[in-house]
């Protein structure tokens, strides 16, 4: 008999962290964590297994269901923003080829064990693309389906993955004469920047927000590399889980489309900057925009509206600016190196 399971990929990454801590608290079953690099101790004496291997090896993921019945999937490993602008190749092949293979099992899945397979997508803002200040300015909070002209290759990825993940849903055999339904249940977030108050993103564009915070609170001096007017949402990271976990047991009836917005809040840099001047008194911050960052940056949406998300599934950040500072990341961060715990022993409240 194959054990039922729930499969994570990039299980060692920031939302797999939160994720798996999340998971095992509520005791929703078994998580397979699958990653490039082992797994730290503490995450994974709370998944069912644990592999450390690649999501294009397809002979791995043949043998992982050889053993396992996946019933659900959250997909979470990606190449970022700032490392697939280094390695587009890889990260095309990373971003979209491993997704198609994911994707790929969830339908096998679904045929072998007769229910649906509910696949959760986190996409990224990076899907939006706007032209210029100008217009960033004046679209204010973007809905899903405006300015989607992405500049990045990892937007272009996940704008992609989006549309596959649809036509899996919907369209997958859409020709052939024994057309039967794929089983996939496609459903995606679009994240904000994220912060996390345990562990430090690598590799995206958003990263200065939770560089920032995290220098001060060790003392250390930080060069911003986006000018002091960049603005960007952001969400805490316990947001972050609760929509990815909220959207994933969302009936299927109340859901009228497979991608949604979220938000939480919405800082420029300097606006950042005050808040951790205000909480580490002395914080060496120093704005040194690298431009062709910073204009990637600008590329992305001042805010998005999420009302969506809000009306088919309840959607409803916990932390706002305020909360998210003052009852999240600035008493976690402080205990964090302080204790000088490691951020795997770190529950994330939430
Ligand atoms: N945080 C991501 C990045 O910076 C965007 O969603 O790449």
């Amino acid at each position: 008999m194959r054990k039922p399971a729930t499969l994570v990929t990039g299980a060692s990454g920031e939302v797999g962290q939160g994720l798996i801590d999340a998971y095992a608290a509520r005791g929703d079953g078994e998580i397979i964590a699958l990653d490039l690099r082992p797994l730290d101790a503490g995450l994974a004496a709370r998944c069912g297994a644990t592999i450390a291997g690649d999501i294009l090896d397809e002979n791995l993921l043949q043998r992982l269901v050889s053993e396992y019945e996946i019933q659900a999937i959250y997909h979470l490993a990606a190449l970022l923003s700032t490392r697939a602008e280094y390695t587009p190749d890889t990260a095309h092949r990373v971003n979209v080829n491993g997704t198609l293979n994911l994707l790929k099992l969830a339908h096998e899945q679904a045929r072998w064990h007769g229910r649906t397979v509910v696949f959760n997508f986190p996409s990224s803002i990076a899907v939006y693309g706007l032209p210029d200040l100008a217009t960033k300015i004046k679209a204010g909070r973007v809905s899903e389906d405006e300015h989607n002209v992405p500049t990045t290759m990892y937007g272009c990825n996940k704008l992609y993955c989006e549309h596959l993940g649809r036509y899996f849903t919907r369209h997958y055999r859409q020709l052939a004469a024994d057309r039967t339904p794929s089983g996939v249940d496609f459903r995606s977030v679009r994240f904000p920047g994220l912060i996390s108050a345990f562990t430090l993103p690598s590799g995206g564009t958003s990263d200065y927000a939770a560089e920032m915070i995290h220098a001060a609170a060790e003392g250390k001096p930080y060069a911003c590399f986006v000018s002091r007017d960049a603005r960007i949402p952001f969400m805490a990271m316990p947001d972050a889980i609760k929509a990815l976990t909220q959207l994933a047991h969302a009936p299927a009836s109340s859901l009228s489309r497979r991608v949604y917005n979220v938000g939480a809040f919405s800082l420029s840099a300097a606006e950042l900057q005050d808040r951790v001047l205000a909480a580490f008194h002395g914080a060496r911050i120093t704005f040194e925009p690298d431009l062709q960052r910073a204009a990637i940056v600008d590329t992305w949406p001042e805010d998005v509206d999420d009302s969506a998300a809000r009306a088919d599934w309840g959607w409803k950040p916990d932390f706002d600016a305020d909360r998210a500072f003052e009852e999240y990341l600035l008493p976690n961060i402080r205990g964090f190196y302080r204790g000088k715990e490691r951020p795997c022993d770190a529950a994330e409240p939430g």
